[in-house]
C-alpha cells in the first residue's frame, strides 16, 4: 500500500510532504499523467491560472569557468563572446518594461568585467524603472550578493545543478559543491529570493541523486525552482567524457517538476527554454504539469545565436517583441492567462 503511487500522490496532496524513498518512487513511476495532473491540480488550487512572465536578458556571454556541460564555458574558442553595455543593458530593460513585462532576469557567464560597481549601477538605474530584478550572473562573494541586494535587486537564480558531490565537482572543475551551497546560503541571507534548481540526465547522474537534489531544494527552501533537461553540447569538454547519455530527459525533467510543485505548492517553478527545445510544446506541456512561470528572451537577435549554452535553443531568430507576442497567445491557448504583478513568492515582498 505505501509503495502505491495513488497511495504517495494522495498523500503529497494532503500534506506536500514526501521522504526520499517516495519521491524515488514518483521518479520511476510509468503513470506520469497521473503524476503531472495532480501537480496541476495543486497549481491551481495554490496559484490559480495566472502565468507570470519574466523577461532574460542573456548579457554577457563571457565566462570564467569551464563547466563541462556549458557552451559558455571558458575552454570553448568556437564561441563568438559578446559583453553589451551597461547603458543597452539598461535599454533592453527600458524596452521590455514597454512590452509589459514586470521583471527583467539579468544573466550572464561569470564575467568579471561587470565589477560591483558597474552591477550596482545597472541596477540601480533599472530599479527607477519600477521593475523587479532577478540576478542570474554566478557564484560572488557574500559582500558583492549584499551589495546588490541593497542596490535593489530582488530575486538571485544559481542553480545547484545536482547535490551528488562527486558528480558536481567532476562536471565543474575548480569548482565545488559546498562553496555553491555556501553562495546559496549567502544569497539567502542577503535578503534575495533564493532560486535554484538542477539539471536532469546529467551523465553519470541517478535518480537516487535527484530525489536527494529535491528535498535538497526544499531544504533551503527555494522560492523557484528552475528544471532542465540536459542537452548535448558537442563543442563543450564533456564529449571527451567517455561515456554520454543522449537519451531525451523531457519526461524525467517533467516528473522533476510536477514532484516539486507538489512538495511546495506555492512556489514559482518556471517552464523553461530547454524544454521548448526537446519538443515544440515543452513549455505549455510543462505549464500543465506544474509551472506557473515563462521566462521569454529579451536580447536583441543580434546575440541570441552566440548565447549558445547548448544546442537548438529557441527563438533565436526572433525579436524580443515576437516573443513577448508569440508566448501571451500560447498562454492564453491553453485557458491560462499572464499576470499583471510582480510575482513574488511571498507577497508581503512585493512593494
Ligand atoms: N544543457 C542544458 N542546460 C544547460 N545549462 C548549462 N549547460 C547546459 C546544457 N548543456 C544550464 C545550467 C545553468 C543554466 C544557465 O543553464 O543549469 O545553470
Ligand atoms: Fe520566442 Fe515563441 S517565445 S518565438
Amino acid at each position: 500500500m505505501k509503495n502505491n503511487i495513488n497511495y504517495i500522490l494522495q498523500k503529497s496532496i494532503n500534506s506536500h510532504n514526501l521522504d526520499e524513498k517516495e519521491i524515488l518512487l514518483l521518479l520511476k513511476t510509468k503513470s506520469i499523467k497521473k503524476l503531472t495532473s495532480s501537480a496541476d491540480m495543486i497549481r491551481k488550487k495554490y496559484l490559480g491560472d495566472e502565468v507570470h512572465l519574466r523577461a532574460l536578458i542573456e548579457f554577457s556571454n563571457y565566462c570564467k569557468q569551464n563547466c563541462l556541460y556549458c557552451g559558455l564555458q571558458k575552454t570553448n574558442l568556437k564561441l563568438d563572446r559578446y559583453r553589451i553595455k551597461e547603458q543597452d543593458i539598461i535599454n533592453l530593460a527600458k524596452q521590455a518594461k514597454n512590452y509589459g513585462y514586470k521583471t527583467v532576469v539579468l544573466q550572464s557567464g561569470e564575467d568579471p568585467y561587470y565589477t560591483i560597481k558597474k552591477m550596482v549601477y545597472i541596477i540601480s538605474e533599472i530599479k527607477k524603472l519600477d521593475l523587479a530584478i532577478t540576478l542570474s550572473i554566478g557564484e560572488k562573494t557574500f559582500n558583492e550578493y549584499k551589495s546588490y541586494r541593497q542596490a535593489g535587486a530582488d530575486r538571485y537564480l544559481l542553480r545547484i545543478e545536482t547535490t551528488d558531490e562527486k558528480l558536481y565537482n567532476k562536471l565543474n572543475p575548480g569548482m565545488n559543491l559546498k562553496n555553491r551551497m555556501q553562495c546559496l546560503e549567502n544569497i539567502k541571507k542577503s535578503g534575495f529570493e533564493v532560486g535554484s534548481g538542477i539539471m536532469v540526465g546529467l551523465p553519470g547522474q541517478t535518480l537516487e541523486s535527484i530525489a536527494k537534489d529535491i528535498i535538497y531544494l526544499k531544504s533551503i527552501p527555494v522560492a523557484m525552482a528552475g528544471i532542465g533537461p540536459f542537452i548535448y553540447n558537442p563543442d563543450t569538454s564533456i564529449s571527451h567524457l567517455e561515456k554520454i547519455n543522449k537519451n531525451n530527459h523531457f519526461d524525467l525533467s517533467l516528473k522533476v517538476m510536477a514532484i516539486l510543485r507538489l512538495i511546495m505548492p506555492d512556489i514559482n517553478i518556471p517552464a523553461t527554454t530547454a524544454m521548448e527545445t526537446l519538443n515544440h510544446n515543452g513549455r505549455l506541456i510543462a505549464l500543465q504539469s506544474g509551472a506557473n512561470v515563462v521566462m521569454p528572451n529579451a536580447t536583441e537577435t543580434i546575440y541570441r545565436k552566440k548565447y549558445e549554452i547548448y544546442p537548438g535553443k529557441i527563438c533565436l531568430n526572433d525579436s524580443p517583441e515576437h516573443c513577448r507576442t508569440c508566448i501571451e497567445s500560447k498562454i492564453k491557448s491553453i485557458g491560462r492567462f499572464i499576470s499583471k504583478s510582480k510575482g513574488f513568492h511571498n507577497s508581503n515582498v512585493a512593494i
